[in-house]
């Protein structure tokens, strides 16, 4: 029972990261941006003790799609944010977790992201935690596989169910109509069917009064 409720709360927290304060969920970063606009690249790493004070740096690395090494792009330390790379030079700013040498999110937001952006990304926590007598270090790392696109493509599944969408609302339209003419004509006949009902019962009446009339009259007479 209590699993049940735990397993519960973390799906919880993996779809609402930003609204469960204190918990930390290591949410896989996205893979596909699209050039011209910016890219958040996620990379979280939970300290495991979260009783335990601890200090983390946080260091990005890129390698451009077709070459061997890895460049160091991006620094994320106790002096703040610095930009190591030409190519990134004022464009990525920190995404991360804010006001804290406690660092679990060392996410990086690219702005304006180039076709040449395509490649491979791995970022590395150096975690230190501080025991009452020793510290411990932990280093983590994260890989990226970044494609860039031009445009967004989307999956067959959601244009297919916006389709089905459309056909659905508009066959809806067309039957609600045909129903509506239907009804019309059908109230408006009934309508007919009544007002000519109530003449003929109105010319009855007064036909037959003006024959008491006429009797009266004849039997005056
Ligand atoms: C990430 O940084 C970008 C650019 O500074 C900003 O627009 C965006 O709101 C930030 N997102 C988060 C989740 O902090
Ligand atoms: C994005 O990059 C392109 C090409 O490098 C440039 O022309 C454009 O002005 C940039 N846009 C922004 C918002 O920086
Ligand atoms: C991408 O890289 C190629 C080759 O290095 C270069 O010629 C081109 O100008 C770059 N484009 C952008 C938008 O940075």
């Amino acid at each position: 029972m209590a699993e049940s409720h735990l397993l519960l709360l973390s799906l919880l927290c993996s779809l609402f990261v930003y609204q469960c304060h204190g918990a930390c969920a290591e949410v896989d970063s996205d893979t596909e941006a699209v050039a011209g606009k910016g890219f958040k690249l996620g990379c979280i790493s939970c300290k495991r003790r979260s009783e335990v004070d601890g200090s983390a740096t946080v260091e990005w690395y890129f390698r451009p799609k077709g070459e061997a090494d890895f460049v160091h792009i991006y620094t994320y330390n106790e002096d703040g944010p610095t930009i190591v790379d030409d190519h990134f030079m004022d464009r990525v700013d920190w995404n991360g977790s804010k006001r804290s040498n406690d660092i679990q999110d060392g996410s990086i937001y690219v702005l304006n992201v180039t076709l040449n952006d395509t490649g491979t990304y791995q970022c590395f926590f150096h975690r230190i935690l501080f025991y009452a007598n020793y510290e411990y270090n932990t280093i983590v790392s994260k890989v990226v596989h970044l494609n860039v696109v031009r445009k967004a493509t989307r999956g067959t599944a959601s244009i297919v169910s916006e389709v089905m969408m459309y056909v659905s609302i508009i066959g809806l339209q067309v039957w609600l109509l045909i129903e509506m003419i239907y009804c019309y004509r059908k109230i408006s006949a009934a309508g007919e069917e009544a007002l000519r009902e109530a003449a003929n019962a109105e010319y009855l009446a007064i036909a037959s009064e003006s024959k008491d009339n006429c009797a009266g009259v004849q039997v005056g007479e």
